[in-house]
């Protein structure tokens, strides 16, 4: 049987970067708080690029880190909620930029939870002899579907992308993995899609902006308890033990959700990665830039385990146990 494993990451973030204080210039907040609730300092923000441009970017850089053709690649998967169109997908988009010809591609949509979903759905395609090479990119211009008189959500998200290729191998890279879904839950985190419309329906009047809704508190206790509970769920799928593993690549929403996770599983914090404060919540983008810059920085090293997981909207859930 082939296994799949990490060949290769990248990552791509806007140049523009917004501080909290810059924040503060454009709603009634400060630095003071965002920091203290939050973690996050600073943020990215495009200026004009759109979620397939940051996508490309990212992966560009993860084929070249996996020294690979775009013509190699069979399945290319963009994990976002924030796409330039339903239709192209941003994963066709990335594949006619990149001339990945004979690569079939599509979006998947699982919130923050997205490249979770999106690398255990490699890891099937991979297990099962289908496909060899698939690059899985998370990206968002999460900025375009933030309410910018809401102090309560705009502070929190950044625009980024990650990406990593997986590819068969006969190393089991890819130790564990867990999907979990909670629809009962829907109504934590929004952002609406086009409206109902057609001669049956009337359409309400005005233009129409869909933005991201949150219940923050109760997001923050779906977050710190679903940690805690994948922690465990990835190491006993594995049969490994906290001791055998480097790093918790958390998804990056804040870092009070971290220390309380941190907390309440009896991990040292110092275990958990984070780089929310430079990039705030980029959505299905962060575990991606974490990984690639944990690589870049000489952090991760060949045979590293570490646990992967994240949580966001739907409600979803989900962790990957990964021996780079
Ligand atoms: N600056 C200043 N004051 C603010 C801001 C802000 N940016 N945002 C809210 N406030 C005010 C509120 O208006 C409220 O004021 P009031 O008491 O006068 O009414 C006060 O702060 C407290 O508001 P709460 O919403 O109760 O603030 P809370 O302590 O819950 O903190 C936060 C909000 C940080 C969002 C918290 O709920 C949280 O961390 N939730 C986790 C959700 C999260 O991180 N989501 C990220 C996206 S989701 C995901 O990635 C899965």
């Amino acid at each position: 049987m082939k296994y799949a494993t990490i060949i290769g990451t990248g990552s791509y973030l806007p140049e523009n970067i917004l501080t909290n204080d810059d924040m503060a210039k454009l709603v009634d907040t400060s630095d003071e708080w965002i920091a203290s609730r939050t973690g996050i300092r600073q943020r990215r923000i495009s200026t004009g690029e759109n979620t397939s441009d940051l996508a490309y970017e990212a992966a560009k850089r993860a084929l070249q880190e996996a020294d690979m053709d775009a013509g190699d690649l069979d399945l290319i998967i963009c994990a976002t909620i924030s796409p330039d169109s339903f239709m192209p997908s941003v994963a066709c988009m990335v594949q006619d930029l990149l001339g990945a010809k004979k690569a079939a591609a599509f979006d998947l949509t699982a919130a923050c939870t997205g490249f979770i979903y999106g690398m255990t759905v490699a890891t099937s395609f991979i297990e099962s002899g289908m496909y060899s090479n698939i690059l899985v990119i998370g990206a968002e211009t999460i900025s375009k579907t933030l309410d910018w008189t809401d102090r309560s959500t705009c502070v929190l998200f950044g625009d980024g992308a990650g990406a990593v290729i997986l590819s068969a191998s006969e190393r089991n890279g890819i130790r564990s993995v867990h999907l979990v879904s909670d629809g009962n839950k829907q109504d934590y985190l929004c952002l609406p899609a086009v409206p109902l419309s057609n001669p049956f329906v009337k359409r309400e009047e005005g233009s129409f902006h869909p933005t991201i809704t949150m219940k923050g508190q109760e997001v923050f206790k779906f977050a710190v308890r679903s940690i805690t509970d994948l922690i465990k769920t990835a190491l006993n799928k594995a049969d490994l033990k906290e001791e055998d593993i480097k790093y918790i690549v958390a998804h990056q929403a804040n870092l009070r959700i971290l220390e309380h996770a941190a907390k309440s599983s009896g991990i040292p914090l110092e275990k958990f990665y984070v780089n929310l404060d430079l990039y705030g919540n980029t959505s299905g983008a962060t575990i991606g830039i974490a990984l690639d810059e944990m690589v870049q920085k000489g952090i991760l090293q060949r045979g590293d385990k570490l646990i992967l997981i994240g949580f966001g909207g739907g409600m979803t859930s989900g962790s990957i146990l990964v021996e780079y």
